[in-house]
């Protein structure tokens, strides 16, 4: 009985957790481009409103260093400077660098446009979407 319990609950979880992908497509695709080679990004500079995910989710890697090589710790403090960030985005707290904040000015605030399950999806999303693919 137990059994059938947690296993239900799970399948719960599942069917009713945001799809992140789905998240992105929605909330953020209109500004931050998915993938694209950097040499491809600077020629395309201009007609771009924000940077490429690839980069953001790449810079947001390097710049969060933890003192013990702890995959789960950094994802998790990824996930919530992401969370964070998308309803307060400031300048004192963008890790752009300050060429990339003078072109694209600070982002607009999502606040009451993204709900928290939706916030955490597509957090994750942007961690593990981009695991091992760089931006170069
Ligand atoms: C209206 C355009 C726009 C939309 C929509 C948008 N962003 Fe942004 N975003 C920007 C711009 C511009 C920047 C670069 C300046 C900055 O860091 O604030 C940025 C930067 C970021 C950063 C980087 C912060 C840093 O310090 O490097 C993250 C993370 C981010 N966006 C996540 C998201 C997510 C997730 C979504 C969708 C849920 C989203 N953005 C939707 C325009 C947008």
């Amino acid at each position: 009985m137990k059994k059938i319990v947690t296993a239900s609950l799970l399948l719960g979880v599942t069917l009713f957790a945001s799809d992140g992908y789905e998240v992105y497509k929605k909330n953020c695709q209109s500004c931050h481009v998915e993938i694209i080679e950097k040499g491809e990004a600077l020629k395309n500079l201009r007609k771009m409103k924000a940077p490429p995910m690839v980069e953001v989710s790449n810079r947001l890697k390097e710049n969060i260093v933890i003192k013990d090589d702890e995959e789960d710790l950094h994802r998790h403090l990824f996930i919530l400077f992401v969370k964070d960030y998308i309803i307060n985005p400031k300048l004192d707290n963008s890790m752009c660098h300050a060429g990339a904040l003078e072109r694209f000015g600070v982002m607009p605030s999502l606040e009451g446009k993204i709900n928290s399950e939706d916030k955490q999806a597509v957090a994750e999303w942007l961690y593990d979407r981009y695991e091992n693919v760089k931006f170069e």
